[in-house]
């Protein structure tokens, strides 16, 4: 006989515990337990539930995936309909807000909460007896679509709030997607040769509007909720905008924490003027900041015209897209001889600045975006990176536009392109092709690498076209007379170029290294490459293996790197460096005495004493590795608060742990020794 009591019992207390983890996980951002500890709850959970389905209940945190694909939407009507919001673009239109609300407010004192703008969906959520009953689009402000079992899937979404609430309410809020969850998103949707989402705001509605559930479920979506829709009984709710989304997060909903309560409106303005410079660091974009006036009955007082309310507006940050012509699509052959298309467009001006070229990423992405020469198309700029063609315009198309081929040679050097297997890229394989040349050489002479001194972007051009040069090594035989031959170099300036070359000869091996122009191999990389080898031969000789025994250093990049070193062309340039007296090689002693050689690192969490990049840098000070994800190398993981799904990982691996106090004392201890 089993004991349903018991059944009954332990199926309430997995519910709860699995309720209060996933809130704490989704919600808060800040789980309890890891990830094998939470599934086997829900393990349990479903177990029980499959051997007595009369205890299955629809708030079930198993049943967020349950319903069947639909045929279509059942339409929703918004008791009160869902408004959307005026804009204003900068302080001058804030301030003429300001003044309409206070004539209307004539006399009265009231003060206002700021909230970020999240660029998403928005939609209703029913609570009847505390169990989500429906989820519902906004549709067009009435009528909206009933998306509720695909709302289930969102698990910061509640299925049952928490505490003592009205019988019947509802909520509002935005579901997003973060920039993270949408790049993910996309490259795989790319992979498989489907069509990207030009933005997160795409991305969620799309999401929200599958038929099938399970596809909603697969997508990394979110909420932030920002308002209670209406209440079945009113006196039980706050009458404070406020007060509202503190109740809103007692009862269990993610609320934005940047949302913010301020007494005027210079310091709305300052609020905005912080995030119009931090937007770009959100995990998820934001459009702009949405004021309201904190006093529900000052809301009621002012109203609505149309269907935007008075009290509350939408300021929203400066614009970062345009739309533009796209007169041509060039090709910039880079160091490593990919064929990088670049859009040329008609000047416009976002933000500020004065766009003429955007990024098109590669030809896949050209075709999957259809983007064709001649069209109108939407161009993005976002903080410091360079600006790219999110899609064109369709329906401004003449029938002109025409289709982009990659070339069949390279622009350059008429050599031929190939693209690999599984490569996005088209490459130009001609080695001596001067494009890839003057990528490599003005990376060698550069501060990061060489540091040649006067030989620039130009010199090198200059240097490249007079045929002095044909390979980097080339830099160290030219001659004065050759370098005075050059346009606008006179006899001082070519002393300083030659002398700026000798003494690039003493540069330590890591920048030798890091100057060769190795495909994925960056600073960090040639820094414990020279660590571990010592000297270029050594490096040049090692086997794929050997290269993997280095830590951090995964497949790809060790393969990289073996791949170069065969090249004959290659090996000739490492000689002629050696014949021109290039330092390639470094006492060994110097690296192997530092203390925490060969031991990699990989931090967790935020550590109370130090930024991950300080901590990182200390250990590399000391001779170690800093890694960022755990693998079987990784000698110690560093756990600080809130550790993420590393401290999992090294559970599973058995990797030593290291709390921040013992890291401390670690670091101390290691730089003792080393003194
Ligand atoms: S309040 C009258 N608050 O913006 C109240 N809306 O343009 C209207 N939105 O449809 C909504 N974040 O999709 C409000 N913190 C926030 C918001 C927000 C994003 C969206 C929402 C709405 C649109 C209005």
């Amino acid at each position: 006989m089993v004991d349903t009591a018991a059944v009954q019992q332990r199926v309430e207390e997995l519910r709860k515990l699995v309720n209060y983890h996933n809130y704490r996980y989704y919600v808060l951002d800040s789980p309890e337990i890891s990830d094998a500890e939470y599934d086997a709850l829900m393990r349990e959970l479903r177990q029980i539930e499959e051997e007595h389905p009369q205890l299955v209940t629809p708030d079930s945190p198993t049943q967020r995936v349950g319903a069947r694909p639909l045929e279509e939407f059942g339409t929703v009507t918004h008791p009160l309909p869902m408004l959307s919001l005026g804009n204003v673009f900068d302080r001058e239109e804030l301030l003429a807000w300001l003044k309409r609300i206070s004539n209307l407010l004539s006399g009265q004192r009231f003060d206002f909460v700021a909230e970020l703008k999240m660029d998403g969906l928005a939609i209703a959520l029913v609570y009847e007896d505390g169990l989500l009953s429906v989820g519902a689009t906004r549709g067009d402000g009435y009528q909206g679509e009933d998306v509720t079992q695909n709302l289930r899937t969102i698990r910061s979404i509640p299925l049952r709030v928490s505490g003592r609430c009205p019988r019947r309410f509802e909520v509002r809020g935005e579901v997003f997607m973060t920039k993270a969850g949408l790049e993910k998103l996309n490259r795989d949707r790319s992979e498989q040769g489907m069509p990207l989402f030009a933005n997160p705001r795409n991305a969620a509605a799309g999401s929200v509007r599958q038929l099938d559930p399970r596809v909603t479920a697969s997508r990394p979506l979110d909420i932030y909720c920002y308002a209670i829709g209406w209440a079945e009984d009113g006196a039980a709710v706050p009458d404070r905008q406020w007060e509202a989304l503190s109740w809103l997060k007692a009862l269990g909903f993610k609320v934005n924490p940047y949302n913010t309560h301020l007494d005027g409106i210079e310091e709305v303005e300052s609020y905005y003027q912080s995030w119009v410079e931090r937007r770009h660091t959100l995990p998820y974009e934001c459009d702009g900041v949405v004021v309201k006036v904190n006093s529900f009955a000052a809301q009621q007082e002012l109203g609505v015209v149309g269907r935007e309310p008075r009290w509350a507006v939408a300021y929203k940050f400066p614009a970062t897209q345009a739309i533009t012509r796209l007169v041509d699509i060039g090709i910039n052959v880079g160091r490593t001889g990919s064929l990088n298309p670049f859009a040329i467009l008609e000047p416009v001006n976002i933000a500020g600045a004065t766009i003429k070229m955007a990024t098109l990423h590669n030809e896949d992405d050209i075709r999957r975006k259809d983007i064709r020469v001649g069209d109108w198309v939407v161009v993005q700029r976002a903080g410091e990176v360079i600006p790219q063609v999110v899609g064109p315009v369709v329906s401004r198309r003449t029938g002109q536009e025409r289709e982009f081929t990659v070339p069949k040679v390279c622009p350059v050097c008429q050599g031929p392109v190939v693209r690999p297997e599984g490569e996005v890229m088209s490459r130009c394989i001609n080695a001596q092709c001067p494009a890839q040349l003057y990528e490599l050489l003005k990376h060698f002479v550069s501060r990061g690498a060489m540091d040649i001194e006067g030989v620039g972007e130009s010199v090198v051009q200059d240097m490249l076209e007079a045929g002095l040069v044909k390979d980097v090594a080339g830099i160290y035989y030219l001659t004065r007379e050759q370098l005075l031959s050059l346009p606008l170099m006179g006899e001082k300036r070519v002393s300083n170029i030659l002398e700026a070359i000798e003494a690039s000869k003493q540069r330590p091996l890591v920048r030798v290294i890091s100057a060769l122009g190795i495909r994925h191999v960056g600073w960090e990389t040639a820094e414990l490459l020279a660590r571990h080898f010592h000297s270029i031969d050594a490096l040049a000789r090692a086997s794929r293996e050997e290269l993997t025994e280095v830590p951090t250093i995964g497949p790809k990049i060790a393969d990289s790197i073996y791949d170069f070193f065969q090249q004959e062309s290659n090996l000739g340039v490492i000689d002629k460096l050696r014949q021109a007296a290039v330092h390639l090689e470094e006492a060994a002693r110097e690296a192997r005495a530092l203390p925490l050689a060969g031991q990699e690192f990989v931090v967790t969490g935020r550590l109370a004493t130090m930024s991950r990049s300080q901590a990182e840098a200390r250990i590399k000070e000391l001779g170690g590795a800093a890694g960022s994800t755990v693998t079987r190398k990784t000698s110690y993981l560093v756990v600080g608060e809130d550790p993420g799904s590393k401290l999992d990982r090294a559970r599973s691996l058995g990797t030593k742990q290291l709390t921040e106090e013992e890291f401390l004392r670690l670091l101390e201890e290691a730089a003792r020794r080393g003194q």
